[in-house]
Formats: structure tokens, C-alpha cells, sequence
């Protein structure tokens, strides 16, 4: 894994933005991995700005994003493709044909799943994944267990992730969806680059765990480990415990 620390989440979206932009450049038809979450909001303003001042092109871009709710009509303000359309393709200019989603309506879950897998390897698998991490180190919704999912599939939400989600449901925990459709750990490793970002001294504890711990499916995230190209994208605070025991 390599480890890049920002002073803050501003410079470290900025950086972000920038690279991703210029990997665009170079390869127009990039298929790429998209997380929602508060972390990458700023990563996704500054892409917008770059497309806007046309520093790139998105338009052959191709997408896939991570999870979706279960049985939440997408017009719904709360799903996340009402998220992405708002922050993402419509300023990133990204045609509908050219978006990959779970479908958290469709009839039958498993064969949506299978439907997801068969999508991303017919685009050619993912180039880049940008992916946020839990303060439990979840990754997506593969949460800490005693087992995880290799492949997309239909998760349980932990009360303490419908309460993060609470915000687009009137901040009722209880509105929020009990289910998630959402890649798999293998899903994920499959990517031929992965980013991960995570700020603030509150993901501290799952970063020190996911760079140095063991690979545990108790830390989803620590199996980021196994892949050859990631880097971890780090505020000071994120990064804090990480320096106290270099320097220890
Ligand atoms: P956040 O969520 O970006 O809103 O912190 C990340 C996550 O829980 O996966």
C-alpha cells in the first residue's frame, strides 16, 4: 500500500482530482469505480470544476458504483443514484449508457448481482476504484464478521450504518433501508488500481488497522493488503496513529 498524507481533505481531494483527471486524458474510455459518502464529495467538486474548465472529457468514461439500497426506488433523495446524479454524472456530463448501478428495485437480487458482475467484466473490469472506509473498516457494505462476500451481493445494514445514512430519510435511522445491494471483497480486488481515501482523526483507528493489522475479515478494509496497486489517501488526523507508531 502507499501511504499519501495531506496537510488537509481539501489538498488531498485536489491531488486526487487532478491525477484522476490526467489518467482520463490519457485514457479517454477508463471505466471507473465510484463510492458515495462524505469523503469523496470534495474529490468529486474539484472533478467537476476541472471538467467544467475543460482540463478533460468524460463523456467515454464508463462507471460502476459500489452498493445501492435495497427496495429504494432510485428517484427516492436518499438512494445513491440520486447521489451520483446530482454530484457526479450530471456534472461530469456522463450519459446514462454509460452509467453501471445496482438496481435496488429490480425483481430478484441475486440475479441483479450476477446481472452487476457480468456488466463490469463485459466493460473490461474496473481501471480505478476509489473507495472510503467505515470507522469500523468496513468497505462498502462488507462490514466486520465472521465471514464476507467474495462477489456482489445483498447485505444487512448494521444499526450503526443506517444511523450514518439517517440524514436523506428525515433523520430517522428506522426509514433508512435494512438492505444494501453491494460488490464483493473479490469484486473489488478485481480493480486494477484502488484509492482509498479516508479524513479525519475518526477513520485513524480503521486506517492503523488496514495498513498495519492482519488481513481479518474483522477489518474488511485490511484486505486491501492482498492488492498490488493501492494507495491510501490520508489527512493528518486519518494518518495520526500511523505516525505515532512510525515514530514510536
Ligand atoms: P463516509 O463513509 O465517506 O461518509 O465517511 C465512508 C463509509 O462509511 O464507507
Amino acid at each position: 500500500m502507499k501511504l499519501i498524507v495531506y496537510r488537509n481533505e481539501r489538498e488531498a481531494s485536489a491531488a486526487t482530482a487532478e491525477a484522476l483527471a490526467s489518467a482520463i486524458v490519457r485514457h479517454p474510455a477508463m471505466v471507473l469505480g465510484l463510492p458515495t459518502g462524505r469523503t469523496p464529495l470534495p474529490l468529486y467538486a474539484r472533478l467537476a470544476e476541472l471538467r467544467e474548465q475543460r482540463h478533460f472529457d468524460a463523456s467515454r468514461v464508463t462507471t460502476f458504483n459500489l452498493d445501492e439500497f435495497w427496495r429504494l426506488p432510485a428517484s427516492h433523495p436518499g438512494s445513491y443514484r440520486a447521489y451520483m446524479e446530482r454530484h457526479v454524472f450530471s456534472r461530469l456530463a456522463i450519459a446514462a449508457g454509460q452509467v453501471g448501478f445496482l438496481d435496488g428495485m429490480a425483481p430478484d437480487a441475486e440475479t441483479e448481482c450476477l446481472q452487476y458482475e457480468r456488466a463490469i467484466r463485459a466493460a473490461g473490469g474496473l481501471d480505478v476504484l476509489i473507495l472510503g472506509i467505515g470507522t469500523n473498516g468496513h468497505i462498502g457494505f462488507n462490514e466486520p464478521g465472521a465471514s464476507l462476500r467474495a462477489r456482489t451481493h445483498l447485505a444487512a445494514l448494521k444499526p450503526q450504518t443506517r444511523r450514518a445514512n439517517a440524514v436523506f430519510f428525515e433523520g430517522d435511522a428506522s426509514k433508512v433501508p435494512g438492505q444494501a445491494l453491494c460488490m464483493g471483497m473479490g469484486t473489488i480486488l478485481g480493480a486494477r488500481r484502488i484509492i482509498l481515501m479516508a479524513f479525519g482523526r475518526g477513520k485513524s483507528k480503521a486506517i492503523q488497522g488496514m495498513v498495519q493489522g492482519p488481513v481479518t475479515t474483522r477489518l474488511p478494509a485490511s484486505f486491501l493488503q492482498l492488492h498490488a496497486d493501492v494507495d491510501v489517501v490520508l489527512d493528518e488526523g486519518a494518518a495520526e496513529r500511523l505516525a505515532a507508531s512510525q515514530a514510536g
